[in-house]
């Protein structure tokens, strides 16, 4: 093998971003950094409010107006995006890294065929084709989500919210990019449906050998889903590591309450167990690590320094106390905290 194929797809760089609010400074995202190589997909998960969708947008740079990117890299195949004027962003964006978003699939236009909006979509990116290459294009992609390619010129309200949400990949997916981020792609619909656009998702995500970033805030559906996990709280990346050894062995003591509260994929949610209150207001954070408040282990030390990352392998969690890891008789790893 050569150097250039461990040159990850995405190296996301101690990210940080601050939204102004009249109320203060939300600190949305801090000091986040991870690494994605080809072909392979990260789930991001955490409560509601912990800066998910945050470092979604960051990523394909649309941001809001109030939001400030204060620090940070985001090496899309060794190109920092941050450092892009708008122009050269606008010619990465949707070609080389697309998103799905929340809440996508009523983002389609109702006055124009849907198989029309993907052809738009293609040559407002620049990408050459004459008409008939650009619909069989769109068949293809149809086909690729597990959509009948002969519903390509109807239009949205002809489709069921599935069916709507499936166009909207195709359309993220139209311009073949490196990387797709899909923000919680699927809740809006129900548990079967969502179960099978997420398979195919998978699928496809590995035919393409793109990179993905999953975010959802089931830990149970981003387990299906994804090769590595990322947990976030309070806008801080707190746990990566692969997908099995997390959920094998959680490291930090959020991602095991986190876990628990999903108990299993279509099981019914619990609340989060032993967890008291509420995620911090992102305005004033708790001192030293932003658990400490909710956290059974806390002591001094976790009240008044953030924590350094414990490291097993290539897993680790940003916890002064980390749960144990320990490796069973046949090699695979096992928790005792
Ligand atoms: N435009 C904005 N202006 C001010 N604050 C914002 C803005 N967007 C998000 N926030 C705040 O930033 C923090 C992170 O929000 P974000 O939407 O990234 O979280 P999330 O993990 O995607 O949540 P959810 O699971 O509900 O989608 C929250 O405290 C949120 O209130
Ligand atoms: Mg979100």
């Amino acid at each position: 093998m050569t150097t250039s194929t461990h040159t990850p797809v995405l190296q996301v760089i101690d990210l940080s971003l601050r939204y102004q609010t009249r109320q203060g400074e939300v600190q949305a995202v801090e000091g986040v950094s991870f690494e994605l190589q080809q072909g392979q997909s990260l789930g991001l998960v955490g409560e509601s409010g912990c800066g998910k969708t945050s470092v979604a947008t960051s990523l394909m740079r649309l941001l809001p107006e109030n939001a400030r990117l204060t620090r940070g890299q985001v090496r899309l195949n060794g190109t920092d995006l941050l450092e892009l004027d708008d122009e050269e962003m606008r010619s990465y964006r949707w070609r080389r890294i697309a998103m799905v978003f929340q809440a996508a699939m009523n983002s389609l236009d109702p006055v124009h065929r849907v198989g029309q909006q993907i052809i738009e979509a293609i040559e407002a990116h620049g990408m050459e084709t004459t008409v008939s290459d650009a619909r069989e294009r769109v068949a293809r992609l149809f086909r690729m989500v597990g959509l009948d390619p002969q519903l390509m010129d109807r239009y949205p309200h002809e489709f069921s919210g599935g069916m709507r949400q499936r166009a909207v990949i195709a359309m993220a997916l139209s311009c073949d990019p490196d990387l797709i981020i899909a923000d919680e792609p699927t809740t809006a619909l129900d548990v079967i449906v969502q179960d099978r656009i997420l398979r195919e998702l998978k699928l496809v995500q590995q035919e393409l050998r793109m990179g993905m970033i999953y975010i959802s805030h089931d830990i149970g559906v981003v387990a299906e889903v994804t090769d590595r996990i990322g947990v976030m709280y309070a806008g801080r990346l707190v746990e990566l590591g692969d997908t099995a050894d997390v959920f094998r062995s959680p490291m930090h003591p959020y991602t095991a309450a986190l876990m628990s509260s999903f108990p299993s994929v279509h099981g019914e949610r619990l609340p989060l167990q032993g967890l008291a209150g509420e995620p911090p207001n992102l305005i004033d954070p708790p001192s030293g690590c932003p658990f400490h408040p909710r956290c059974q282990y806390a002591d001094e030390v976790c009240r008044t320094e953030f924590p350094e990352r414990s490291i097993h392998e290539d897993h680790w969690a940003a916890c002064w106390h980390p749960l144990e890891v320990t490796v069973t008789g046949d090699g695979s790893r096992d928790g005792c905290g």
